[in-house]
């Protein structure tokens, strides 16, 4: 086998995608746009929202609870508890606490982190460096995202293009050559201002004419993160396969951040790896920012589109900007 040898492994995955499906035509009703503009420009059709009384903490339980069941793993039995969130149910404290609660895992150190659509592979990188450290034996990674409580519904140049969902993993070390090859991260923060939410920190405090003026939610300047998006992720894609000593070819499945078809096609294409090879789920969620990557492994397992020994390429782009991948022999 080709790769460093890996020292934790994803045992299980698991995911929660609310009921509601809302379609383009939906969405044609609220905002001047079209099902067609959607599709060509995103290849997105539906999207799933949330409902306004369920929390980014409920989703991502549903998700876990899959996860740990699968990977026979009891909450006594969890080291630690790493969520990404875009969307934390509230600044103080972290989402991950109330997972910690929801769940009672009452041995884990939990936190959030914040790496908006990058969050999986972050979060990933996080709880790998733990285990392997020798700091833990078993870690609960989770993704949860409500894109729907941040998302301008009088936008069309944003509305379009979200969903909600959760997606977790649940990692152990590595014993039988299976996990995590490599992996790889950057940011630049110099960008912050493409894809942003305005005001509701400390810097920024909301007032009512902020909110009036709706800078609570998110903006972007889609093409110019478009761009960044096509640049990074290919970096990302090259970087992970570098060091993971393989290249496209030795792909067999890639499992991109899912906010556009036309980045993901373009991703693809840099790093040689055809679209029978990729994952795609974009037409179904839309991107629910860090949810998408472990949503999409746990989709791509259920369809039998993973076999043990396969490298499996992930990679993510998100506000920050923040990027990341990593190559994984499932
Ligand atoms: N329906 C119809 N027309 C629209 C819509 C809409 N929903 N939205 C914008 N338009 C119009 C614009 O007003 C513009 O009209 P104009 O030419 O008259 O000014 C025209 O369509 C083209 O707009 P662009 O923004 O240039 O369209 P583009 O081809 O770039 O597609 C899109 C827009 C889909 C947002 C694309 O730029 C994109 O996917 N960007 C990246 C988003 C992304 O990847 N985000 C990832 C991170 S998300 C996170 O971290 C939470």
């Amino acid at each position: 086998m080709k790769g460093p040898k890996p020292l934790v492994e994803i045992v299980a995955t698991g995911r929660y995608l609310p009921e509601r499906v809302v379609t383009n035509e939906e969405l044609e009703r609220m905002v001047d746009t079209s099902d067609e503009w959607i599709r060509e420009r995103t290849g997105i059709r539906e999207r799933r929202i949330a409902s306004q009384e369920q929390t980014c903490a409920e989703m991502g339980a549903e998700a876990a609870r899959i996860a740990m069941c699968r990977a026979q793993v009891h909450p006594g039995e969890i080291d630690l508890i790493v969520v990404s969130t875009a969307t934390p149910d509230r600044l103080l404290p972290s989402t991950a606490c109330d997972l910690q609660a929801l769940l009672g895992a009452s041995n884990a150190a939990a936190f959030d982190i914040s790496a908006a659509c990058s969050g999986f592979i972050y979060a990933l990188s996080v709880a790998e460096g733990y285990l392997a450290a020798g700091r833990g034996e078993i870690a609960l990674v989770i993704s949860t995202e409500k894109m729907s409580g941040i998302t301008d519904w009088t936008d069309r140049s944003t509305c379009v293009l979200f969903g909600d969902g959760a997606g977790a993993a649940v990692l152990r070390r590595a014993t039988n050559g299976r996990g995590l090859i490599s992996q790889f991260m950057r940011s630049d923060g110099t960008l912050a201002e493409l894809l942003w939410r305005p005001a509701g920190g400390v810097k920024v405090p909301l007032d009512h004419q902020l909110l009036d003026e709706r800078m609570h939610l998110v903006k972007m300047a889609g093409r110019e993160v478009f761009k960044a998006a096509v640049r990074s992720m290919a970096e990302a894609a090259d970087q992970a396969l570098l060091r993971a000593g393989l290249t496209g070819e030795d792909i067999d499945l890639f499992v991109p951040h899912q906010a556009n078809i036309r980045i993901i096609e373009a991703t693809a294409r840099y790093a040689g790896i055809p679209m029978e090879k990729v994952f795609v789920n974009v037409d179904r969620y839309g991107n629910m920012s860090s949810a998408t990557v472990p949503i999409a492994l746990d989709e791509a397992q259920e369809q039998g589109r993973l076999k043990p020994g396969d490298n499996v390429l992930l990679v993510a782009f998100g506000a920050g900007f923040t990027w990341g991948s990593a190559v994984l022999r499932w």
